[in-house]
């Protein structure tokens, strides 16, 4: 066992320490989990809704606390650690609801001679253990996105939170202590990524879900081997603002798109498409308001814009810029570091095969470029190995039809950002994005096994 310091990436204090389980440690959850499998299986529905609501209700009364641990590990602005608060409770409750209504089939199976008078019955079981891996860029949802359906299909879950923003994970499991979820049934795991591969490959796991980096996702898959996975991987993002577009109601959305905190979300707006005609205009008035971005500590409830999750990160951001600037790109805002913060970049006329376009920035990085005819910008948002999901601003319904049967993507947002989501909604990506979808129904379906009665 090792101890690690968790730090508040804003005032870099050490607020918190977690201790890395050793393999022991591991095998011992494991086991725990293995003893749950069977009493999750035998919960009634009715008894895993119950469980779920009593677990909003103990994050209910602690709304304040969940909201101030996101802000101090991630250094996530207040109000959008507050959303997040509220997103995970919603998530709970779709989760509830879920679990009264899994799936069952019923059929005949007349169509044939050989099935006459035979019906069949379709049943779906939990699969088994899920292991869960979730990033610092939300710490609450998005591992609730694996939590939530876990406990609602039946499934025992280990989670292992980013060891950037465990804390959130650590209130959660005081919480759900108090409930009637049988022990075993729900833990955080806290490890090294070596022990974490060796958990991904052990035989006892069923269901591997990973959300992050698309470089560590696809390795991930690869040693899962034949477990069931899910990835829900990052992207490059595209808005696309096409002339007949309201264009308050672009800059508005785009501005939270491509800056709420600090573009480290995976469907960040990375690149915005804007009909030639418009492009001035829009330009000057997206600039104008990302200008008045209000900058400073996420702890303040006005605060839009903080820092960088990290140093690393940061620099990663201010080298890939360069790299960007020293090929032609414009620089138009911004481009300046100062240890992890880094400023709201606009940046434009930057090439292809540049990595703040082509590779996923998950930094404040905006790049702004004019486009002749629709089809043209559909075909630079699909020139790229990512698809997680695009916004189209238009009042033109035919562009839209076009748009969304053209596009390479999870999901197409009409007349909203890129990051639009709510928690039940299908959300997962094509191409290099992902593999599956979340959103409480749809995870389900990836911890539940089909099996089939064949019967008079
Ligand atoms: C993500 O960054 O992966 C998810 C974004 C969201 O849930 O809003």
């Amino acid at each position: 066992m090792r101890d690690m310091n968790v730090i508040n990436p804003y005032t870099q204090e050490v607020i918190g320490e977690i201790t890395l389980s050793d393999e022991n440690e591991v095998e011992k959850l494991i086991d725990k989990a293995i003893e749950a499998k069977g009493k999750m299986r035998k919960l009634s529905s009715g008894e895993k809704a119950h469980i779920l609501k009593e677990i909003i209700k103990g994050i209910e009364q602690k709304k304040e606390t969940f909201t101030e641990t996101i802000i101090q590990e991630s250094g996530k602005p207040f109000k959008y650690a507050k959303a997040e608060v509220e997103r995970a409770i919603q998530s709970f409750k779709f989760a509830a609801e879920e679990a009264t209504r899994l799936p069952h089939e019923l059929f005949d199976l007349d169509a044939t001679e050989k099935g006459k008078h035979l019906r069949g019955e379709l049943i779906y079981f939990p699969r088994g253990i899920v292991f869960g891996i979730s990033p610092f860029n939300f710490p609450f949802n998005l591992a609730v996105h694996k939590i939530a359906p876990a406990i609602a299909a039946g499934c025992p879950i280990l989670l292992k939170p980013s060891s950037k923003t465990p804390l959130t994970m650590e209130l959660l499991k005081e919480v759900i202590s108090t409930t009637k979820l049988p022990k075993g049934a729900f833990e955080i795991i806290h490890c090294s990524r070596e022990t974490g591969n060796n958990i991904i490959a052990h035989p006892k796991i069923d269901v591997l879900s990973f959300t992050g980096s698309p470089g560590v996702g696809w390795k991930m898959k690869a040693m899962a081997k034949k477990k069931h996975t899910v990835l829900e991987l990052g992207g490059n993002a595209a808005a696309i603002v096409a002339q007949d577009a309201d264009l308050k109601l672009a800059v508005e959305e785009l501005l939270v798109g491509g800056f709420a905190y600090s573009g480290q979300v995976c469907i960040h707006t990375q690149r915005i498409y804007t009909h030639k005609s418009i492009f001035e205009q829009f330009k000057t008035l997206y600039l104008k308001r990302v200008e008045q971005l209000k900058i400073g500590d996420p702890l303040d409830q006005a605060t839009d814009f903080a820092i960088m999750i990290d140093l690393e990160n940061a620099k990663r951001v201010e080298k890939w810029v360069k790299e960007a600037t020293d090929n032609g790109a414009e620089c138009l805002l911004g481009g300046e570091r100062v240890n992890n913060f880094y400023t709201p970049t606009i940046l434009t006329n930057v090439k292809k095969g540049l990595k703040v376009r082509d590779e996923e920035v998950f930094g404040p990085v905006v790049i702004i470029e004019p486009y002749a005819t629709l089809n043209e910008a559909i075909h630079t948002v699909n020139d790229s190995r990512w698809g997680l999901q695009a916004a189209l601003f238009t009042n033109d319904i035919s562009k839209r039809n076009l748009a969304f049967n053209q596009l390479e993507v999870g999901a197409l947002i009409h007349n909203k950002s890129t990051t639009f989501r709510v928690d039940n909604m299908p959300y997962g990506g094509i191409k290099d994005s992902g593999f599956g979808r979340e959103g409480i129904k749809y995870t389900m379906k990836d911890y539940l096994e089909p099996k089939l009665l064949v019967r008079e």
